[in-house]
C-alpha cells in the first residue's frame, strides 16, 4: 500500500517519453522532422500525399509510387451509403467534430477486411481512413448547406478532390497549393495528446477505427486542435487593430489563456508558424484583408511582450482556413483530414511495438473506511 502511494506523479506526463517513434521529432529548440526530413525542406516542395506515404512506408515515394498511392487514395474516397445517410441525418446544431468522431467509428462497421489485424490489412485500412476522413468532412459541410456532394474525379489529385468535394467547384490552383501546405504542416507532431490517445487505444490491440476515434475525441478539445476555432472567435471579437492591446491585456488580467499561443514542447517559435504566417500574409494580400494580417502580427507581438510565448500551429492556421472559406466550426475537422495520416502511422507503429500503454497513478484517497450497508446509510 505504502509503496503505491509513494510514487512520484509526473504532472501532465510532461517530458515523459512513453515510447520510441520513427515518425516525427519535435525539437524543443524549434524544428520539426518527419521521418528524418526537416519540414522546412518539405513544405512547398512536395504534395501532402507524399507525406502520408512517407509516414506509412518510412520513405518518400518515387513518381510511379506516388501516382499509384494518389490514385488509390482517390479511389477510396467514396463512403458507404449508410455512412452518407447517417451524416445527412445528424442535427445541424451539433458540432462537426461530433459527427466526424461518430462517422469514423461507423466506418469500422463496414470494414471490408472483417477486422483482420495483419500488417497488410492495416496498411490498406490506413489508406482508406486517410481517404475517407476528408470525404466525411466535405459531405457534412455540403449536406448542412443543402448542397450536393460531387463525386471524386480521377483526373484530380487527392487534395484537389477534397477541395472540389468541399467547395463544389473546380479546385483553384492557389487554394490547392495552400491546402497542400496546410495539410503537410498538420500531418504529425510527435506524441501530442490525440496521437497518444490513438496509441493507447492501439496498444490494447484494438482496431484502427477505434484508435482514430479516440484521437478525434481528443483533438476536439480547445487545449489541442479545438484552439483554432477559438482563435477565430478572438479575432472576430477584436473589431479593430487598434483594440488589440486593450483586448489582450484584458484576457491576461483575467488570467485567461490566449488561444493559439503556448506549447508544451517548443521553447522557441513553433517551426510551422513561419510557413503559416507567410501563407496568411499572401492570402490577406490577395484578398485585400491586410488589416486582418496586421491584427494577427500585433497580437503575436503583444502576447510575446507580456508572456514570452509564441503562436502555435493553430493561430495562423485558423486565419488561413478562414481565408480558404472554411467556416470556423470546420477548422478542427480540417485538421483531422491530414492528422489522420499521422494517427494511422502511429497506430501501426504501436502495433509493432506490441506493448500495453498503461501508466500507474498515485492514490491520494483514504484507506480503511468502515463499510456501512445501504439500509444504514
Ligand atoms: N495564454 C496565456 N498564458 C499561457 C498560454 C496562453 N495561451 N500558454 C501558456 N501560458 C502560460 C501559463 O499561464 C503558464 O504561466 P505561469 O508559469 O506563469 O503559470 C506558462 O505559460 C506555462 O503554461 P502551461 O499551461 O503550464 O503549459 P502547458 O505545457 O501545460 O500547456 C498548452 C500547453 C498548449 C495547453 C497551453 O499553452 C495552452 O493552453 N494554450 C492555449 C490553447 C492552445 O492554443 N492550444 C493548442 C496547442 S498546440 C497545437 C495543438 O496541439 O493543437
Amino acid at each position: 500500500m505504502s509503496e503505491e502511494t509513494e510514487r512520484d506523479v509526473v504532472r501532465g506526463l510532461k517530458d515523459v517519453a512513453a515510447a520510441e517513434t520513427r515518425i516525427s521529432y519535435v525539437n524543443p529548440s524549434g524544428s520539426l522532422y518527419y521521418v528524418g526530413y526537416n519540414i522546412d525542406d518539405l513544405v512547398g516542395r512536395i504534395y501532402y500525399a507524399e507525406v502520408a506515404y512517407l509516414f506509412l512506408y518510412r520513405r518518400l515515394p518515387n513518381q510511379r509510387e506516388l501516382d499509384k498511392f494518389s490514385s488509390d487514395l482517390v479511389s477510396q474516397m467514396v463512403l458507404p451509403s449508410e455512412v452518407i445517410e447517417s451524416i445527412r441525418s445528424t442535427p445541424k446544431t451539433c458540432h462537426p467534430m461530433d459527427v466526424l468522431r461518430t462517422e469514423v467509428s461507423h466506418l469500422g462497421e463496414f470494414d471490408p477486411e472483417g477486422g483482420s489485424q495483419t500488417m497488410n490489412a492495416n496498411m490498406r485500412r490506413a489508406i482508406r481512413l486517410i481517404a475517407q476522413v476528408p470525404t466525411i468532412v466535405a459531405t457534412l459541410y455540403r449536406s448542412r448547406n443543402d448542397l450536393p456532394v460531387p463525386r471524386p474525379k480521377d483526373d484530380y489529385t487527392f487534395v484537389e478532390n477534397f477541395l472540389h468535394m468541399f467547395k463544389g467547384t473546380a479546385p483553384d490552383r492557389e487554394e490547392t497549393k495552400v491546402l497542400h501546405r496546410l495539410m503537410i504542416l498538420h500531418a504529425d507532431h510527435g506524441f501530442n495528446a490525440s496521437t497518444f490517445a490513438a496509441r493507447v487505444t492501439a496498444s490494447t490491440n484494438s482496431d484502427m477505427y477505434s484508435a482514430v476515434t479516440s484521437a478525434i475525441g481528443t483533438l476536439k478539445g480547445p487545449l489541442h486542435g479545438g484552439a483554432g476555432e477559438k482563435v477565430m472567435e478572438m479575432l472576430d471579437d477584436i473589431d479593430m487593430e487598434e483594440h488589440v492591446e486593450e483586448y489582450i491585456q484584458g484576457l491576461l488580467d483575467d488570467n485567461k489563456k490566449i488561444m493559439g499561443f503556448g506549447h508544451r514542447v517548443y521553447r522557441a517559435e513553433d517551426p510551422r508558424t513561419k510557413h503559416l504566417r507567410g501563407i496568411v500574409e499572401n492570402l490577406c494580400h490577395r484578398q485585400r484583408t491586410m488589416s486582418l494580417y496586421n491584427k494577427c502580427v500585433k497580437i503575436e507581438k503583444r502576447v510575446h511582450d507580456r508572456k514570452s510565448i509564441y503562436p502555435n500551429v493553430d493561430f495562423y492556421a485558423a486565419v488561413a482556413m478562414d481565408a480558404l472559406g472554411v467556416p470556423k466550426e470546420f477548422f478542427t475537422p480540417f485538421f483531422c483530414c491530414s492528422r489522420v495520416s499521422g494517427w494511422a502511422a502511429h497506430t501501426i507503429e504501436q502495433y509493432e511495438d506490441a506493448v500495453l500503454l498503461r501508466p500507474s497513478s498515485k492514490y491520494v484517497g483514504e484507506f480503511g473506511r468502515p463499510f456501512v450497508p445501504i439500509e444504514e446509510r
